[in-house]
């Protein structure tokens, strides 16, 4: 079937970008002054720089396999938006031990046991199938972030940080996709990337997040209030359940037609990336 938004449209530009983490005086909970919010987005952000090298690995080990020139481009693109973003997030996440966490102990397990140890013990195709998941996971996020006013709580460099990344996310969701389906179209290997990415997904961030919290000097009512204040803050800002968009997104994946182009919002993203005059 040909894809009805335009090539020009799918493929990414790379935007060196310079957020001024170091002079935005960023508070230790910068997501609606709460800490439990605050370190769920700190914990996905810890994860973003290697998962990102991660995707860089995955699909390049196919590049000689591409030989449409289009899709060789926005893989190149694509290269290129992922290496930005793990560039701009630990420029960010340093930001976290200025203000005296130890992220450290965390990235060390992490790096150690997903990428040392979990990726080397899957084939190739399977890499390539949990990036395209993963990317999935990412794009719809990334729509939320865009559409919805959850992000308007954050303070303005991380705000800034996280819409442009989602804005990219968009611009390249159906990259990794288009390479798979050049490679190995089967169902199952789609969906047994799926399976992995769920698990490492959740499973990494909800580490990274209770390592984070652990530092904070809260007593476990303070934390149960903090948590109780979060939900309602966040069922304000996004009018959905929690984990709707992960249910909605995986339920989309599932269908054996499906395309991340389905839905149509690169509008979205470029509208955002205008009003920053990028
Ligand atoms: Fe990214
Ligand atoms: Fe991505």
């Amino acid at each position: 079937m040909e894809n009805a938004t335009p090539i020009e449209t799918r493929t990414p530009k790379v935007r060196k970008m310079d957020f001024p983490f170091a002079d935005a005086d960023v508070p230790r909970w910068w997501l609606y002054d709460n800490p439990v919010m605050t370190h769920m987005a700190n914990g996905l952000n810890l994860l973003f720089p290697p998962g990102e090298r991660f995707f860089i690995r995955s699909v390049k080990h196919y590049l000689d396999r591409i030989e449409d020139p289009g899709l060789r481009k926005r893989v190149k693109g694509f290269f290129g938006q992922e290496g930005r973003h793990g560039h701009e997030h630990e420029r960010a996440n340093r930001i976290l031990e200025l203000q005296g966490y130890d992220i450290q102990r965390f990235l060390k397990l992490y790096e150690k046991i997903a990428f040392d140890v979990l990726e080397p013990s899957f084939p190739p195709v399977l890499r390539l199938s949990t990036t395209v998941a993963l990317e999935h996971f990412t794009a719809s996020m990334a729509a939320n972030a865009l559409s919805l006013p959850f992000l308007d709580g954050a303070h303005p460099v991380m705000r800034q940080l996280l819409r442009w990344h989602a804005a990219e996310e968009i611009e390249h969701k159906s990259v990794a996709f288009d390479v798979l389906q050049e490679v190995d179209p089967r169902y199952r290997v789609r969906v047994a990337g799926l399976i992995i990415a769920v698990t490492q997904l959740f499973g990494w961030w909800t580490v990274a997040t209770a390592m984070l919290m652990s530092q904070e000097q809260l007593s476990r009512e303070e934390k149960r209030a903090w948590r109780a204040e979060a939900e309602r803050t966040r069922m304000k800002a996004e009018r959905q359940q929690r984990f709707e968009l992960f249910q909605r997104a995986i339920l989309d994946y599932l269908r054996r037609d499906f395309h991340p182009d389905d839905r149509d919002d690169y509008e979205l993203a470029a509208a955002y990336l205008e009003s920053v005059g990028r």
